[in-house]
C-alpha cells in the first residue's frame, strides 16, 4: 500500500520504519523543518533502541522517504492510506489538545482523491464521532486504531503488537486496516471508534493505577520487618495480577500515563462521571514526587539549606529520551528551592537539554563528580552505570550525613547494607541473604523420609 504517516515523533517515525520494512511504500510527513532535516540526513531525531539501524535498513529498501507536506506527493501519486500520528498534548486544564489532529484533517479533506484515514493519536472518547460530524467524508473511510507501543521497545511493538484495535464504522474501512497490518499475527479487536478510544484510555488508566497502587502499598511497607520487594513480588506472582507495572518509585512520568490519565479524568468530568478510582490514581501519583524532598527534609533538617544534593538521572526510563513528564521536572526544582546546590548527572541526556530544564543546577560530567562532597544523593533513573557503580567508593566520597535516596528502588539492598550511607527507598527493602552453598548437600538421617530441607 502507499502509506503516508503524518507526524514523525516516537510513534510516527517508528511506525514509518516498521511499515516500510513490512513492504509498504511509506512517506513520513513532518512539519518541523529541524526534524525533517535530520530525517533526510538518514538519522533519527528521537532516541529509540535499534531505530538508527532499522531506519538505515528501511531507507535502503527505497520504500521510505520523508517530506514536509502531504499535498504535493499526493497530487503526483495518491496515497491509499494516511496515518495520523501527531501529538495530543495536555492543555492547561488537563484536556487533550486536539489542534494538531484537526489541522491534519483539514489538510486531508483538501486532497483529491480523498484517501483513507487512520487516526493513531490518543484522543478522548467521542472524538472520532465529532470529527466525522465536522467532516462527513470521513465516515466511510476512517479507522481509529490506537497505538499501544512502549518507548524502548517501539519497533518490536510495531512488528508484533499485543493487540490491534480497529475502530471503524464500515466493513470496508476494517478491510483496509487489515491490509495495512497484513502479515502481523496479533489479536484483532474490531469495534466502534468510540470503544477503541476508550480501550486506549482504559489501558493506560489501568497501568497508571498499578503504579499508584504499588506506591500506596510501598508507603504501608515501612516497618523494620516488612520488605516491599518481597510483598510486590509475592503479589505479582498471582497470574490475575502480574508483575508488570507493580513497581514503586517517585511516580509515573513517561510521555503517556500522566497526560492520558489527566485527559480521561477531564473527559469523565465533562460528562458528569465522578471516576473516583482514576482521580485517586492521579492524586497518589501527584504526591509521590514530593517524597524525595520529604525524605531530604526529614534526614537533613535545617542543614538542607546549606547542603549539596546530587541528582542521578533526569529521565523517567533509561531507554527513552522523552522528558515531557519525567518526575525529575518536579523533583529537581523542588530541591533547588531548598538546598544550596544541586548537581545533576545523566549519562545520555544532552547537557544542553539538562541545562535548559534546570538552569539553576550544576551539570556534573560524571557520576563520581556528581557524588563527591555531596551530602545526599537522589537517584531518579535506573541507569546501569549507577546500579553497578562502585558504591563503597562513592559512599566514602559523600559528605555527612551520607544520605542515599533510591527513588527507583533499583539499587540492590544487599549491596547497600554495610555501606556508610543512610539508604532510603520507597518502602522498606530488606537485603536478600546470600544463598547457602549447595555443592555438598548435607544428608541427615531421618526416619526414612529422605533428606531434610534446609532450615
Ligand atoms: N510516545 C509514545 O510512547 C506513545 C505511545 C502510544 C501512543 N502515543 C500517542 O501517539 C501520539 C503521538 O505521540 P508522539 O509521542 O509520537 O508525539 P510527538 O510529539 O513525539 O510527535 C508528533 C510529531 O508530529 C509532528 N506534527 C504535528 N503536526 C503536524 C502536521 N500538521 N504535519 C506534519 N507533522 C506534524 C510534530 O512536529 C512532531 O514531530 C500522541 O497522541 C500520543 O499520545 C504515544
Amino acid at each position: 500500500m502507499r502509506v503516508a504517516v503524518v507526524g514523525q515523533g516516537y510513534v510516527g517515525l517508528t511506525g514509518a520504519v516498521a511499515l516500510a520494512l513490512q513492504g509498504h511504500s511509506v512517506t513520513g510527513v513532518e512539519q518541523d523543518p529541524g526534524r525533517l532535516r535530520i530525517l533526510n540526513a538518514g538519522e533519527a531525531p528521537v532516541f529509540e533502541p535499534g531505530l538508527p539501524q532499522q531506519l538505515t535498513a528501511a531507507l535502503a529498501t527505497g520504500r521510505l522517504r520523508f517530506v514536509g507536506g502531504l499535498a504535493e506527493c499526493h497530487r503526483r501519486t495518491p496515497f491509499d492510506i494516511v496515518l495520523i500520528t501527531v501529538g495530543t498534548p495536555p492543555a492547561p486544564d488537563g484536556a487533550a489538545d486536539l489542534s494538531q489532529v484537526t489541522s491534519v484533517l483539514e489538510q486531508i479533506g483538501n486532497l483529491l482523491p480523498v484517501p483513507r484515514v487512520v487516526l493513531k493519536s490518543t484522543v478522548p472518547p467521542g472524538t472520532s464521532s465529532r470529527l466525522a460530524d465536522a467532516h462527513p467524508w470521513l465516515r466511510e473511510r476512517y479507522a481509529y486504531n490506537p497505538e499501544f507501543l512502549n518507548q524502548g521497545s517501539a519497533l518490536e511493538d510495531w512488528a508484533a503488537p499485543a493487540r490491534i484495535v480497529a475502530g471503524t464504522w464500515s466493513r470496508d474501512s476494517e478491510r483496509a486496516l487489515r491490509e495495512l497490518y497484513a502479515g502481523v499475527a496479533s489479536p484483532w479487536v474490531a469495534t466502534t471508534p468510540t470503544s477503541a478510544e476508550m480501550i486506549k484510555y482504559a489501558s493506560n488508566a489501568f497501568l497508571a493505577m498499578k503504579i499508584s497502587f504499588s506506591n500506596e502499598i510501598a508507603r504501608m511497607c515501612c516497618g523494620p520487618d516488612v520488605d516491599v520487594d518481597r510483598v510486590l513480588q509475592g503479589v505479582g506472582y498471582d497470574p490475575r495480577i502480574g508483575h508488570a507495572f507493580l513497581q514503586p518509585g517517585l511516580g509515573y512520568g513517561d510521555s503517556c500515563l500522566p497526560k492520558d490519565t489527566a485527559a480521561l479524568a477531564h473527559w469523565a468530568g465533562s460528562v458528569g462521571i465522578p471516576a473516583p478510582l482514576l482521580r485517586a490514581t492521579i492524586a497518589v501519583n501527584d504526591a509521590q514526587a514530593g517524597l524525595a524532598l520529604q525524605m531530604l527534609r526529614a534526614e537533613l533538617g535545617a542543614a538542607l539549606r546549606d547542603a549539596t544534593i546530587a541528582v542521578l538521572g533526569v529521565r523517567y526510563e533509561p531507554w527513552s529520551d522523552d522528558l515531557r513528564a519525567a518526575p525529575s521536572r518536579t523533583v529537581v526544582p523542588a530541591i533547588l528551592g531548598e538546598a544550596a546546590r544541586v548537581r545533576v548527572w545523566d549519562p545520555a541526556t544532552d547537557p544542553a537539554a539538562v541545562a535548559a530544564l534546570f538552569p539553576a543546577a550544576d551539570p556534573a560530567p560524571d557520576l563520581s563528580g556528581a557524588v563527591s562532597g555531596a551530602h545526599a544523593v537522589v537517584l531518579l533513573t535506573e541507569w546501569p552505570q549507577a546500579i553497578e557503580a562502585d558504591w563503597p567508593l562513592l559512599a566514602s566520597r559523600l559528605a555527612e550525613p551520607r544520605l542515599l535516596i533510591d527513588g527507583k528502588n533499583c539499587l540492590p539492598p544487599e549491596r547497600m547494607a554495610g555501606l556508610p550511607v543512610r539508604y532510603r527507598s520507597i518502602g522498606t527493602r530488606v537485603p536478600v541473604p546470600a544463598t547457602a552453598p549447595t555443592a555438598e548437600p548435607q544428608l541427615e538421617a531421618t526416619d526414612g523420609a529422605g533428606p531434610t530441607a534446609p532450615a
